[in-house]
């Protein structure tokens, strides 16, 4: 099973020079509870944006780079979204793919994505340079909400397609 996992602001905004945007505890913590135990998927440059290899989840980075490695036995290269999606679409564990644009836009166009978790951040910016794809409402329905702050809310979509 795949799920998507993000954070955008009211027009999509999701990092600018390879940072995330906000740093919202809440939300922190709700990705942490939502991920943890999990295999977590992303693009070469998301991972270099973390401050760390995140605890207890596998990662799996993407990368065209056959030269790419990171010395840590949590952190596995692949150098095809088709493969990883391979790997992990028969599994019935969760599992996530937590971006950056260029994965979540591959990833939605392949409409191999089960769920979505997306956390509205009540803000709007400008300047951002990387934006989540619209979600097609015909596709997704949202199956959950959940107030983080006032500014912030997580809804759980689900494809009803799938
Ligand atoms: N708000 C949020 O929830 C959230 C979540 C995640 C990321 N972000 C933000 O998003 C931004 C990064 O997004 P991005 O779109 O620039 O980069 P990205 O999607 O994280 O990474 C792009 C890289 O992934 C690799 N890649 C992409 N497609 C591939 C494929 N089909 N096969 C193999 N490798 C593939 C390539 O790496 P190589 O160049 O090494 O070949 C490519 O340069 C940052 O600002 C980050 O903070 C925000």
């Amino acid at each position: 099973m795949i799920s998507l996992i993000v954070a955008a602001t009211e027009n999509n905004a999701i990092g600018k020079d390879n940072k995330m945007l906000f740093h919202i505890k809440e939300d922190l913590l709700f990705f942490k509870n939502t991920t943890i135990n999990k295999t977590i998927i992303m693009g070469r440059k998301t991972f270099e944006s973390l401050p760390n290899v995140l605890p207890s989840r596998k990662h799996m980075v993407l990368t065209r780079d056959k030269e790419y490695k990171i010395d840590n036995s949590q952190v596995e290269i692949r150098h095809s979204l088709d493969e990883v999606l391979e790997e992990i679409k028969s599994s019935n564990e969760e599992n996530f793919i937590i971006g950056g644009e260029e994965i979540y836009k591959q990833v939605l166009e392949k409409n191999l994505a089960n769920k979505i978790y997306i956390t509205r951040i009540y803000k709007t910016v400008e300047d951002a340079d990387t934006f989540f794809p619209e979600i097609d409402e015909e596709k997704y329905k949202i199956i959950d909400k959940k107030i983080l702050n006032k500014d912030a809310e997580v809804f759980v979509y689900e494809n009803i397609l799938k």
